[in-house]
Order: structure tokens, then sequence, then C-alpha cells
């Protein structure tokens, strides 16, 4: 595994597979079973595989936790060696922003529900880099999460957008074995707090299940949804399109179901796709 630290580096080193398929894994680092799987299935698809890991402080917003992020950079090399990555690129903040820069804005409606209405501007910051990233390491097949279903929509638009050629593969959400879906921040949690946010996934899977019985109501799934949740301090339980259009009735194979929470000081989010 080669790991680069500059842009100019990294040109360097992509320059040998200019004909080979490359598959991108861009991250924040602190690397779970979310990502490995991620890279696992970027290892399988291409012939290079390429994961960058940048804590992007643009799409943090003031009073955020950029300065606590999770930071395991030794950590994460070595799972890199491991899954067989080929590049690893871990830029610096000078070399990903300059001053007064062009930027890019999240679309107006759905870059700011939901998660974006939470943290205006995030998608902005997340849309900023992700391009950026695309442009450098120009990717044949870039590998999201669905854990992040907004940002994977938004990403997929702007691709679509901004006529990149670039293929973005969703992959599935991973859970810890009690349910809990896998995120850096759950370092975040205390021991009760985990307990606690249990609730979340058990709430998506009671309405999965009334979804199995016949249920498309979602007004009836959303009341049910808030029971399973009534110890939380929940944010939002959404019901959308896969193109995040707002809908009042489940399409089966066109839904997704999410929810955001506070734990303390800890936000989660969680979603499954109907
Ligand atoms: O999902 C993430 O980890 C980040 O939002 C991403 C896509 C790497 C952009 O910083």
């Amino acid at each position: 595994m080669i790991i680069v630290k500059t842009i100019s580096e990294l040109k360097e080193t992509l320059k040998q597979y200019n004909d080979k398929s490359i598959g991108f894994v861009p991250t924040m680092g602190a690397l779970h079973d979310g990502h490995i799987s991620l890279i696992r299935r970027a290892r399988h698809e291409n012939d290079i595989v390429v994961v960058s890991i940048f804590v992007n402080p643009t799409q943090f917003l003031a009073g955020e936790d950029l300065d606590k992020y999770p930071r395991k950079d030794e950590v994460d090399k070595k799972i890199c060696e491991l899954a067989k990555v080929d590049v690893l690129f871990m830029p610096n903040i000078n070399d990903m922003y300059g001053d007064d820069e062009v930027k890019i804005l999240a679309p107006s409606v759905k870059g700011y529900i939901l998660e974006g209405f939470i943290r205006p501007g995030h998608f902005d910051g997340v849309l900023r880099v992700v391009c950026k990233l695309f442009n450098l390491v120009k990717p044949t097949n870039a590998y999201f999460g669905k854990k992040d279903a907004q940002q994977l929509v938004l990403i997929q638009q702007m691709v679509k957008d901004l006529f990149m050629d670039i293929n973005i593969v969703p992959c599935e959400l991973i859970r810890d074995s009690d349910g809990l879906a896998l995120s850096s921040r759950n370092v975040y949690l205390s021991h009760e707090e985990r307990q606690k946010a249990l609730a979340i996934s058990k709430s998506l899977k009671s309405a999965a299940k009334k979804i199995g019985m016949g249920e498309l109501d979602v007004s009836v799934l959303q009341s049910l949804m808030s029971d399973v949740m009534c110890e939380l301090d929940v944010e939002y339980i959404a019901f959308m399109d896969r193109e995040f259009n707002k809908i009042e009735k489940i399409e089966i194979k066109n839904t997704i179901i999410l929810v955001a929470a506070r734990l303390g000081v800890t936000r989660l989010i969680d979603n499954i796709w109907i």
C-alpha cells in the first residue's frame, strides 16, 4: 500500500493506473466495519482501490465536534493495509482548501431538509470535498454507505447534475450485533446511552415488520416508532422515497425511513430501506 499526503504525490501515483478501474472509498477515518465493507466491495469490483482519510472541516458547523472527531491514523493505516488498499490518500487541510474558493452548493430543498435542516450548510461542505476528491482520484466507482442516506442521494444527484462520469455504488448499512448502526461517533456514547440508543434500530425494525404485515400508512408507522423511542430525544422520523421526496404512503422498494436522535451530546442517525 502506498500512503500519499500531497496532491502532487497522489497524481504521480495514480498516473501508473491510467488504464485500470479505480474503486474509491472516501472517509473521515476512525474506520470501522462499515468502512471495511465498502473497501472490501471496492476491492472485489475494481483493479485498484483508493481510500481517502480527511476530516473535512467544511462539513462541520460551528460548535460541532470537528476538534474532537476521533482520529486514529495509525490503526486506520493498518486496517487499510490488511484490506489490501492500493493507495491511501491522507491530505492536510491546506492541500485541500485555499482562500476565497469557488464553492458547490447542495440543492436548496433536498440539501436543507432533515440533516440539512438541523445542520444547515453541512451538505455544501460534503459535496464540496467529495467533488474535489472525485476530481483528484477520478474513480470509476465510488462507494458510499446507505447509513448516510441523504448524503448518498445528494452525491448521486451531484454526479448527475455536474455530468461526472463516476458510478456511485450504494452499500448496505452495517450494524453491531446489538442492532446499533455502526458510526465513528458511537465512541462518544456512555454505556447507558448506548443501551438507550438501541431503541432507534428497534423502532425501524418494528416499522418494517408492520409494513410486512400490510400497514402502509405513514402516520400509523410514525406513531408506532415514536412509542418505541419514547425515552429518546428524537429529532425526526421521516418517510422519503429514494430520491428524497416526502411520502404519505409506503412505496415498497422505493422508501427510506430515517431517524435522528440525540443521546446526551451525541447525535445518531439510522435508517431502513424498504
Ligand atoms: O461520509 C463521510 O465520511 C464524509 O461525509 C465524506 C463522504 C468522506 C466526505 O467528507
